[in-house]
């Protein structure tokens, strides 16, 4: 018999599961940019839904469900010979074996894409482990001991510079500037009180420099320590403020920005005195300082990366921080 013109594919009838899986993977990459916590995990959420779904239609047949099928069409040709019923001719396909369960086609394509997923998940899951894990794993909290609080001058700034993790060396080199802002009476009792403002620019991280003489020029003595972090410095300043050398960002005493580029204030140390000795805790974040030494206000927040808002709704914009302390 001749081919019939205008012959159509039989075509499953088009369904939402690549669809909507697609949309959940943008929706996901777009929310790692925007906010994983929220955005990412609703992607998450669509694209496992509709992996689902498209998988469920994918095996729908292999399951023995009912399939949409786009019916033919075909035109009747003048003068064709009349078109046979499908109950009339050879079978398009043999017949199953007895015994056999799926046909062999079926079988290959599912074992295809089962290996092609497992192929998948051993070359990604381990990349994707070992270059996110290390960031989120052992990231263990730091406490630093500068010295005994009555070496430090009252109302005297000192640039402080000593090793977060002596196990790390050099690398973990720091420097904060330093106050020793007396007495303070705080929930009813009296409490030393120290400003200690780290020196990594609320912009791009470059380090802070104090804006005035420091000890060497003042002929002041620079104290040494050796303490359990290893040797602590703390070098005699009198600043008028803090500058930025990278972008020029300026900030006053307290920190606050005054100018430049930076998105806030300069991030601050958490302390406790232990022994009579000063010890540096966690740092902390700061959008602005309301008024001075112990009787500041201090507007904190979790300690953000460079550049980074704190506040305002561009602070949703960032993407989730790894812990560190
Ligand atoms: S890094 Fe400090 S102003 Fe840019």
């Amino acid at each position: 018999m001749d081919p019939v013109e205008h012959d159509q594919p039989h075509l499953p009838a088009p369904t939402v599961g690549p669809v909507g899986f697609a949309l959940g993977v943008v929706v996901a990459l777009v929310g790692l940019i925007i906010n994983p916590l929220w955005i990412s995990s609703i992607g998450g959420a669509i694209t496992v839904i509709f992996a689902f779904v498209w998988a469920r239609e994918a095996t729908a047949e292999m399951r023995g469900r009912h399939v949409a099928v786009e019916p033919e069409m075909r035109e009747a040709g003048v003068g064709d010979a009349p078109a046979l019923p499908a109950t009339a001719g050879e079978a398009a396909m043999p017949p199953p074996e007895p015994g056999e369960r799926f046909p062999r086609s079926k079988f290959l394509e599912a074992s295809t894409l089962g290996l092609g997923a497992v192929i998948g998940g051993v070359v990604t899951v381990p990349v994707a482990g070992f270059a996110v894990l290390p960031a989120f794993l052992g990231q263990k909290r730091h406490s630093v001991d500068l010295g005994p609080i009555t070496d430090l001058t009252e109302g005297q700034w000192y640039v402080a510079t000593f090793q977060l993790d002596p196990k790390e060396g050099e690398t973990s080199r720091r420097t904060a500037f330093v106050r020793n802002n007396g007495v303070t009476t705080a929930r009813g009792k009296q409490e030393p009180s120290f400003t200690i403002i780290s020196n990594r620019c609320a912009h791009l991280g470059c380090p802070v420099q104090a804006n005035g003489p420091t000890g060497s020029i003042l002929g002041m003595k620079t104290i040494s320590e050796t303490t359990a972090n290893g040797p602590v410095k703390l070098e005699p300043v009198v600043p008028a403020g803090f500058g930025c050398p990278c972008h020029g960002g300026q900030y006053d005493t307290e920190g606050n920005r005054t100018a430049g580029p930076p998105v806030r204030g300069l991030d601050r140390y958490d302390f406790e005195i232990n022994n009579g000795r000063l010890v540096l805790l966690s740092e902390y974040s700061v959008a602005k300082v309301d008024g001075s030494g112990a009787q500041a206000k201090i507007h904190k927040y979790k300690f953000a990366g460079p550049g980074e808002h704190v506040t305002g709704v561009e602070q949703i914009l960032y993407p989730l921080q790894p812990p560190h302390h």
